[in-house]
């Protein structure tokens, strides 16, 4: 039995994963990622982005981001797509561009709109806005919040909802995990967005996370989520090593995490699934974003499952 087997065998939607096509010619990697034993729902780690779907303004580029949904559809894996509006990974004309309000809500709507529209009927939810707030609970000053303040999130999410009626539309965040201002921030914009009729379906709790250093507050901060009449998903779940290479403790503890994590999910009704951002060593984001850190992922470099694999199988 697999991941994603044990993920329905907890009546949970799925397990899932990231992943990028440049890896797929990895043929061990590939015969993973399509067994529907291990996952039943992939993310595009990138090609969905702005800089790769709208490169020129008004000029749309599905191709990259096609290859994962057809991927997706050949195999029967539900697909989230990621994402509609983030501060990062905007196209050079987007984030060097100067423009008016009505310029940019424009551009926010029309990319909402085409990116969701194109993949209308093939995504079970949308990271519609990614990464908002700063730790603190405030506002994240990027292009977005400076010129429309906080009005781009109703005009992409009914943008997002006109599109594709049928998608789950998410908020999606990180160091959310446990309960403190951010989690806060959050849970007050989907209160607020509920009041005034702007569709939110769920909150993405993307949990990448450090081994050793999990909140305590996770299932009681997924059930506050839920208890605003929303559903939750685990996004983008690793759980690295600040030092390495890991000892057998450190790999002791990095499979209780795993552990705690899902069984934080399995606990609550409305937490739909559990993704990882990828689930190899050999193709996770980590080394690169955190230096020194790393081994974050389920499989080593090797494909050799870790004991972190047997956490995950444990949680659910
Ligand atoms: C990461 C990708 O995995 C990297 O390949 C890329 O260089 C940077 O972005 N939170 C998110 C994801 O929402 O989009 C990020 O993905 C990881 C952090």
């Amino acid at each position: 039995l697999g991941l994603n087997d044990a993920a329905k065998a907890a009546k949970k939607l799925y397990f899932g994963t990231a992943t990028n096509a440049d890896q797929w010619n990895d043929t061990t990697y590939y015969d993973i990622l399509k067994d529907d034993a291990e996952f039943g729902q992939i993310t595009p780690a990138n090609v969905m982005k702005w800089f790769d779907t709208e490169p020129e303004p008004g000029v749309f580029n599905f191709t990259d981001g096609d290859v994962i949904a057809n991927f997706a559809k050949r195999t029967g894996k539900k697909l989230r797509g990621h994402n509609c509006v983030w501060y990062n990974q905007l196209p050079g004309w987007l984030q060097n561009g100067t423009f008016t309000r009505a310029e940019l809500a424009l551009i926010v709507e029309r990319h909402c709109f085409e990116l969701v529209n194109h993949y209308r009927g093939q995504v079970y939810s949308w990271d519609v806005i990614n990464e908002p707030f700063n730790d603190d609970g405030t506002w994240r000053s990027d292009i977005f919040y400076n010129t429309l303040n906080t009005t781009y999130i109703p005009l992409a999410l009914r943008a997002a909802r006109l599109a594709d009626p049928g998608a789950k539309l998410y908020i999606n965040d990180y160091n959310i995990e446990g309960t403190g201002a951010k989690a806060t921030a959050l849970k007050n914009l989907v209160k607020d967005l509920k009041q005034h009729g702007v569709p939110i379906d769920g909150v993405g709790i993307q949990g990448h996370m450090i081994v050793g250093e999990l909140p305590t507050t996770i299932q009681q901060n997924m059930e506050e989520f839920t208890a605003l009449g929303i559903e939750v998903a685990v996004t983008e779940l690793d759980i690295r090593f600040d030092a390495l290479p890991p000892t057998a403790e450190g790999l002791a503890q990095q499979k209780a995490d795993y552990e705690t994590f899902v069984q934080a999910c399995n606990a609550v009704p409305r937490c739909v699934g559990v993704t990882v951002w990828d689930f190899t060593d050999k193709f996770s984001w980590v080394p690169s974003t955190f230096p020194g850190q790393g081994a974050a992922c389920p499989w080593d470099e090797n494909y050799t499952k870790k004991p972190a694999y047997d956490g995950i199988i444990e949680g659910f």
